[in-house]
Order: C-alpha cells, then sequence, then structure tokens
C-alpha cells in the first residue's frame, strides 16, 4: 500500500547551546520542571541507523540509500554518553534505557552497558538498565549483554502473521527470527520481557488478538504485550488520526475474548495503563499517546546519538550537551547546564493535541522517532 509521506526537513541540527550557570552547586536528585515534574528516565539513542523501516517510522521512500546518517565523529563515544548518564543519575534519575534506531547495531554496545550498570541512583541502588529492540541481533547478542549487566530488554513486534510482519518492517524479515531473538533473551534471563506492539487500524489491527493469545499461551505470563496507540512522531510517517485504533477499542476487541481486569500502576508516570487477564494467565498494557495523554506525570528525558538532550518525544528544538562535553565543561558545570534546562521545562504536547491547540509552534518541525528513540 502506498502512503503518502512528507520529505523531511533535517532538524537534527536545531539545538540551542545550554547555558552554564555562574554558580554550580552538586545536583540534589529534586529536580523539578515548570509542572513539578522530577526527572526520573533517561532514554539514551546509541544510534540513528536501524535494519527496519518501520513505515510508521523509518519510511522506505525517505530512508533511503540517499539519506545521510550521522556521521561517526558526531556520535558520543562510551565514555562521553557514560559521564552524562552519571550525571543525569545525579539528579535523580533511576532508569535508562538505551533505544536507536536500532540499539544493537551500535558496536559493541555492551561495553557500553558494563560502563552503565555501574552506576547507583541517589538512594545507593542499582539502575533500572534496560533496551529496546527489535530483536534481529538479540539471538547473538542476549547472553553478552545480560552478562555487561544488562537487566531487561523491551521487544518491538507488530504482528505474528509472518506476511504482516514483513511487510510491517519492509525489508521482508520473517518473524521466526525475531521470536527466536525472543526466546534467546528469556534464555539469557533477560526478564521480565515486554513487548510492544504499534497498532495501526487496517494494517495489524486484525493481529491484536492473535498476538495476546501467542504471548499468554506460551510463555504463562512471563512476557507483558504492550499496545500503543500509532503516535504522530516526526514529520515523515504520514499520520492520520483514521489510523488510529484507541486503545478503548483494543480492550474492548480483547475483553470479548480473553476477559481482563485493571492493574494498578506500578510507578508513577509509566506509560502504559497495566490489565490483567482474568484467568491469571499474565498481564498487557495499554498505551494511549493519542487518546489519552500522560504528560502529566512525564518524568522522561531523551539523549540523541550525538548528544542533544531533548525535553519530550514531539519537541522540535534540543539542547547541545555535546558542546559543552567537548568543550571542556566539568561535570558540575554540565549538571548545572542539565538543572536550568530542566527547571525551564513545560513541554507536554499529547496533552495539548488532544485538548485541541497548537502544540509546535508555526515553521517548526518535530524531530524524528529513529533519532530519539522511542
Ligand atoms: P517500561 O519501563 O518497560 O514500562 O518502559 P516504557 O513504557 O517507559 O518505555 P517503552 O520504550 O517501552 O515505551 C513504549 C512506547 O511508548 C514507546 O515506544 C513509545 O511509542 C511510547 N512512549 C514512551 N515514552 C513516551 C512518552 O514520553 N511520550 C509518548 N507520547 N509516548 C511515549
Ligand atoms: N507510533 C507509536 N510508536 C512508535 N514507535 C516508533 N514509531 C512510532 C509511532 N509512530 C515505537 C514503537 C517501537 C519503538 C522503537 O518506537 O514502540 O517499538
Ligand atoms: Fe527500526 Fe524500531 Fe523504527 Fe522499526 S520502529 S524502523 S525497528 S527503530
Ligand atoms: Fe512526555 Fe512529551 Fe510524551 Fe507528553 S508527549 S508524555 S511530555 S514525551
Amino acid at each position: 500500500m502506498a502512503e503518502r509521506t512528507i520529505p523531511i526537513a533535517d532538524m537534527r541540527h536545531v539545538a540551542e547551546v545550554p547555558q552554564v550557570p555562574e554558580r554550580t552547586a552538586p545536583p540534589s536528585g529534586l529536580l523539578a520542571d515548570r509542572l513539578g515534574r522530577p526527572l526520573r528516565d533517561l532514554r539514551i539513542s546509541v544510534t540513528d541507523r536501524c535494519n527496519f523501516r518501520c513505515s510508521y517510522c523509518m519510511p522506505k521512500e525517505v530512508f533511503d540509500g540517499s539519506y545521510q546518517f550521522l556521521p561517526h565523529a558526531s556520535l558520543l563515544t562510551f565514555e562521553e554518553l557514560a559521564r552524562l548518564a552519571r550525571v543525569f543519575v545525579a539528579h535523580g534519575v533511576q532508569k535508562i534505557r538505551l533505544t536507536g534506531g536500532e540499539p544493537l547495531l551500535r558496536k559493541h554496545v555492551e561495553r557500553l552497558v558494563e560502563m552503565l550498570a555501574e552506576l547507583r541512583t541517589v538512594d545507593g541502588r542499582a539502575l533500572d538498565l534496560t533496551l529496546t529492540t527489535n530483536a534481529t541481533l538479540l539471538a547473538k547478542k542476549a547472553r553478552a549483554l545480560k552478562d555487561a549487566g544488562l537487566q531487561r530488554v523491551t521487544v518491538s513486534l507488530d504482528a505474528l502473521d509472518d506476511a504482516v510482519f514483513r511487510r510491517m518492517n519492509d525489508v521482508d524479515f520473517p518473524v521466526a527470527e525475531v521470536l527466536a531473538g525472543l526466546d534467546a533473551a528469556i534464555d539469557a534471563g533477560l526478564g521480565p520481557i515486554k513487548v510492544n506492539m504499534v497498532v495501526k487500524r487496517g494494517t495489524n489491527d486484525h493481529e491484536i488478538v492473535p498476538m495476546a493469545r501467542h504471548f499468554r499461551e506460551h510463555y504463562g505470563g512471563g512476557v507483558v504485550l504492550r499496545f500503543i496507540e500509532f503516535m504522530d512522531v516526526g514529520n515523515s510517517n504520514g499520520w492520520r488520526m483514521d489510523h488510529v485504533l484507541p486503545s478503548a477499542q483494543v480492550l474492548e476487541r480483547l475483553d470479548a475474548v480473553f476477559p481482563l481486569e485493571p492493574l494498578e500502576p506500578t510507578a508513577p508516570g509509566e506509560t502504559a495503563e497495566r490489565w490483567r487477564y482474568r484467568d491469571g494467565r499474565g498481564e498487557i498494557g495499554l498505551i494511549s499517546s493519542v487518546t489519552q495523554a500522560f504528560c502529566r506525570d512525564c518524568n522522561r528525558a531523551r539523549l540523541s546519538t550525538e548528544g542533544k538532550l531533548y525535553l519530550c518525544l514531539f519537541a522540535s528544538r534540543g539542547h547541545d550537551l555535546r558542546a559543552l562535553l567537548r568543550g571542556g565543561a566539568s561535570d558540575e558545570q554540565i549538571a548545572g547546564a542539565i538543572g536550568l534546562i530542566w527547571a525551564d521545562r513545560d513541554d507536554r504536547y499529547s496533552e495539548l493535541r488532544g485538548s485541541g491547540q497548537a502544540p509546535v509552534a508555526s515553521g517548526e518541525r518535530k524531530v524524528e522517532m529513529h533519532y530519539i528513540g522511542g
């Protein structure tokens, strides 16, 4: 099916060099933004490349042979990433997720995992250290990732039907290999595993019930399947509201076959609403950023592969932390700069869009998902 895609202007370079406060103080771990939201979750993109071309993220027409991915010299090194991560953790971050593009394409990513696994939260605990992957390289890498200190992984999988899956990844990749990667992750002890399915009405919504059945029946509650509303991230995925299947309808379809009951949230600000099968065969999640925005408690910061900090998945401007790193700033100065940036944050894109307000200033274009991760 040919979908209209919109060529993207390159938003990757729109970033401000952060201001460093004149007087710095060590981070307190108690940062709050303008809406009172703490900083708890850091998502680090380690590459802007991917071996899939999912139409909702990296449509082939845009991300083709002529697309200029970031040159190697502009990527943060593992040492730079670990240094920034340490500063973020001192500011109160408790969870770090590695994303991409496809993070397992970054060479020796397990070395970065090893460095991050040494960090401790403000109150002395290990981080919740995780990674989002399309699982194509997971069978090869699961053991090394576990040994390096990764705690768990989240696998992106949009369909079980091989033809539907091959069409959605748009590189003809077979579903059986993704399932083998997922099993390797379970064997390596990288659970509890979450599986993220982006639901596009008319493309894979008929896979909702088969996906639920598969993970209920084969994994005995060991895999949490989450259904994600197709979002208007970036500028190139041809997003339309009629391609969104609201989570309420996902729930209705599932509940008719496998009765469900609601669960309490496990952490403030989490993305997924949790439900459990009444027969005890595990739980599912509904991620409804289009129909039920969850900006109110959003405690997530995103770091691009080249070291730009974004305060929202839908932001159009980043804050160039690499300029500070490579300009010789001290840890304390970088911490001070991050403190100022976070204190000034008022992003709540989904909430504004949901209430009919214009969430992006005219003329601004949003950052792309493969560049800052999901
Ligand atoms: P867990 O700790 O494993 O529950 O992870 P998570 O739900 O915080 O992260 P994950 O990357 O699995 O998020 C799943 C999906 O939710 C992403 O792929 C995005 O589609 C969406 N998502 C995550 N964070 C945000 C966010 O801050 N805003 C919006 N609008 N969507 C988000
Ligand atoms: N809508 C919703 N989720 C998306 N992702 C990427 N693009 C979109 C989109 N347009 C998420 C998916 C995928 C992860 C890498 O990013 O969850 O699994
Ligand atoms: Fe790659 Fe994930 Fe984007 Fe698909 S959604 S193109 S697997 S980064
Ligand atoms: Fe957070 Fe922005 Fe997502 Fe709202 S839209 S939950 S502010 S990342």
